[in-house]
């Protein structure tokens, strides 16, 4: 536990994201929120601008804070949760980093630089190293984590990477409408359909799954040599993303022992009893309907932060498995995940 409160700020906070980071900052044992930020809505108290979307009220107390610029003259916090778009925050967040904060980003904008961590706290802490060459040439400091797709996809991945040795994923996305932000893609392009395109998602898919389950060396990312391939859709569920996942390995797979493996899979969050980790990362369901967005998607000790999984099954050979899994994408896929990703930044010294 840090010696005294971070203080955080969030901008963007009246997007989806930044209404999640609001209702889990709410009570949070170490953050502080301090700030938030607004494009249009700059002087306006937050409950008035809002149109809340998170689930039960505005948080009071941060209901009643001013809404102010996202300028880092402007905003007294220790870390910033960015919850903006791409092209604003690369901009912006870069700002930020240059004035000595340490953003946390949900945005695509730096994923893919070679001194930015790219970072599922589960899978690959080992990454955050890259802070270091960071800091040579500012004072602070830009940390991402992945597309909601690519956590939700990369969690049950890694133990079975760990164990088999990964060689090819073929992944299938049914991907919630909330994960389009608000007010997203209009009604009557989705209810009664389904869009079997995101723009620039399967390229995001790929990529970011290839640096987080690389290797850190000489202080760059070795991305993983495994072959992915994935098409993204959408579908009218309001949140939770559902992948459906073909997975081929070097060594052969037993479909038992995948089940066991990805139940007690656990990484530097669980051991470190981070206050947002849930205890079990990976939730293994039996049922063979399962899991479902609107049954499933909050499931967890820290609701939502759990991936759930199911239909763990042989694929074409011995050399394959398949399964379905499900996230909630502005939980674990957003939100809970940057603020796991700062408890861990705290908890390694790095605020
Ligand atoms: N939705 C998801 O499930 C999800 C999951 C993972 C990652 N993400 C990523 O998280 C980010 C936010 O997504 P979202 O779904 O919350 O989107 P959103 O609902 O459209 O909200 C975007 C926010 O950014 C602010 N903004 C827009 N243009 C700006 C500008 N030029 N300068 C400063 N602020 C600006 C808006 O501020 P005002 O409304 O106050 O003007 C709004 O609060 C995106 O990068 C998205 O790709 C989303």
């Amino acid at each position: 536990m840090p010696s005294r409160s971070i203080r955080v700020a969030v901008l963007g906070a009246r997007g989806l994201v930044g209404q999640w980071f609001l209702k889990m900052l709410h009570g949070h044992p170490w953050f502080k929120l301090t700030a938030v930020t607004s494009h249009e809505a700059v002087g306006l108290r937050y409950r008035d601008a809002v149109k809340w979307l998170a689930g039960g009220d505005v948080p009071f107390d941060f209901g009643e804070m001013e809404f102010i610029e996202a300028d880092p003259k402007k905003v007294d916090a220790d870390v910033v949760f960015s919850a903006l778009p791409t092209e604003a925050a690369r901009k912006l967040e870069l700002m930020f980093a240059e004035a000595g904060f340490t953003v946390v980003s949900k945005s695509a904008a730096y994923r893919l630089d070679e001194n930015v961590p790219l970072v599922v706290p589960e899978i690959n802490p080992d990454h955050l190293a890259l802070i270091d060459v960071q800091r040579t040439k500012m004072s602070g400091a830009i940390v991402t984590d992945p597309n909601c797709t690519t956590t939700i996809l990369a969690l049950p991945l890694k133990p079975i990477h760990d164990a088999y040795g990964i060689r090819k994923v073929v992944v299938t996305t049914l991907q919630a409408a909330s994960g389009a932000g608000y007010p997203g893609v209009a009604s009557l392009d989705l209810i009664d359909n389904v869009v079997p395109y995101i723009q620039g998602e399967e390229e995001k898919v790929r990529d970011e799954l290839l640096k987080i389950m690389g290797k850190l060396s000489g202080g760059r990312v070795e991305w993983a040599g495994m072959e992915v391939a994935s098409t993204c859709t959408r579908v009218p569920v309001l949140d939770g993303h559902l992948e459906s996942v073909y997975v081929e390995t070097e060594r052969e797979v037993d479909e038992n022992e995948v089940v066991e493996l990805l139940q007690e899979f656990k990484g530097k969050p669980q051991t470190l009893k981070l206050p947002t980790a849930p205890e079990k990362p990976i939730i293994v369901l039996s049922g063979v309907d399962r899991p479902q967005p609107r049954l499933d998607r909050l499931s967890g000790s820290v609701p939502g932060m759990s991936v759930t999984v199911g239909r763990v099954r042989r694929g074409v050979n011995k050399r394959s498995v398949m399964f379905l899994a499900l996230g909630h994408n502005l939980v674990r896929g957003a939100a809970g995940s940057a603020i796991l990703l700062a408890e861990l930044l705290a908890a390694e010294k790095y605020i």
